[in-house]
């Protein structure tokens, strides 16, 4: 007897639970859905713990400041040593997201990225064995590894799982864009919405589109007209070698871009106006109106999500036994 109406009800449930406007070319951020909460607290804790470097002063977060929007507001990182990185800090807000990994997609997801840093020496400056060896050394780490995956000894692989599944729910849903694509249209101001359909039709969501606002393709810098930097990246071509890929890059998300300075992969524009005008001239051959650049500009700002919030982790204790840490050389 309760069935027709249980029936209806479920369909009234899913139908506004999808009714959100599919006509557009940006879709809202999902909230992260934590599966094993014990994996993302151990990923936490790998993310902000510096020990994974050489010198014992390094830890993801210092290059994805969680405090900045998920990147080092530097044109490079600094790496071990004091070395100049080669190459713009991504953030890792909404980066399970992408594709692949990296400005050139080399590495196919979370986890396989991971690994790289630890062991770059222009980054962590340290070994996979060395690094196991420090988390192995420490008693509530073997602990927490134990619980999450039911083995007696820690490798790299249980290491770069757990921070892949921590960065999983670094996603920042209900930014002011998201709320007005789901109805709520006081959201955004005349400006904001004028700069949304001008991002639109002068056509950024080309390549800027889906969840991320980018992350979903490979493109070329400098389309139209040739990007001049210092940087020798050459994007997909680094990889393949093929000429065709010369300056592809992945397409940078555009979600929480107002926090995410400077821009493109050489790091080399700090004002978010300036970036959209290189953009509109290089990849569309469009020289846009000062009042467009800032009504675009006002509109990216929408993109600005709830950013990740939670206690900082405290970091178990070396022991006697944990190999110490050379931060000078
Ligand atoms: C010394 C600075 C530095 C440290 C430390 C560092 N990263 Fe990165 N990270 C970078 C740079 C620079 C890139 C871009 C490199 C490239 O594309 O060639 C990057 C790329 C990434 C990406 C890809 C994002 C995207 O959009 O393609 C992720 C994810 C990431 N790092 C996570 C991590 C994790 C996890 C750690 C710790 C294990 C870490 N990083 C440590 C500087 C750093
Ligand atoms: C043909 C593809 C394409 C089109 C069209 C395009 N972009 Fe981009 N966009 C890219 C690529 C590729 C990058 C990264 C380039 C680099 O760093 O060398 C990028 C980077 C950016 C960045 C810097 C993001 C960061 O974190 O560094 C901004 C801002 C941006 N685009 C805005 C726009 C706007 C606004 C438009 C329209 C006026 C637009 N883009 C049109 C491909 C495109």
């Amino acid at each position: 007897m309760f069935k027709p109406v249980m029936l209806a009800l479920s369909l009234t449930v899913s139908a506004s639970a999808f009714a959100a406007p599919s006509n557009e070319p940006i879709q809202p951020i999902q909230p992260a859905k934590v599966t094993n909460q014990a994996k993302v607290e151990l990923g936490k804790q790998l993310f902000f713990d510096p020990r994974l470097s050489k010198s014992g002063f390094i830890s993801c977060n210092s290059c994805h400041n969680l405090s900045m929007g998920g990147s080092d507001n530097l044109p490079s990182s600094i790496g071990h040593n004091w070395q100049q990185g080669p190459i713009n800090s991504p953030t890792v807000l909404n980066s399970s997201l992408n594709l692949a990994q990296f400005w050139d997609g080399r590495a196919a997801d979370l986890k396989e990225q991971a690994g790289g840093p630890i062991a770059n020496p222009m980054e962590m400056g340290f070994t996979h064995t060395l690094a196991v060896d420090v988390l192995q050394s420490i008693p509530q780490y073997r602990e927490s590894f134990k619980k999450v995956y039911g083995k007696n000894a820690i490798d790299i692989d249980q290491v770069t799982d757990a921070i892949a599944a921590f960065e999983e729910t670094l996603v920042t849903p209900n930014s002011r864009f998201d709320q007005w694509l789901k109805g709520d249209k006081k959201a955004l101001n005349k400006d904001e919405l004028a700069g949304y359909q001008l991002f639109k039709d002068v056509g950024c969501t080309a390549c800027h589109n889906g969840s991320a606002v980018g992350g979903n393709s490979f493109q070329k810098m400098g389309l139209v007209e040739p990007y001049a930097t210092q940087n020798p990246a050459e994007g997909v071509a680094g990889l393949t070698g093929n000429d065709a890929d010369r300056m592809k890059f992945k397409v940078p998300t555009l979600r929480n871009v107002e926090l995410t300075y400077p821009y493109f992969h050489d790091g080399a524009y700090w004002n978010l106006e300036e970036a959209v005008d290189v953009m509109a001239r290089l990849q569309l051959g469009r020289k846009l109106e000062q009042k467009q650049i800032a009504q675009i500009t006002a509109f990216l700002k929408t993109l600005t999500g709830e950013q990740p919030s939670f206690a900082l982790p405290i970091l178990p204790p070396s022991t006697a036994k944990t190999p110490r840490p050379q931060p000078f050389n």
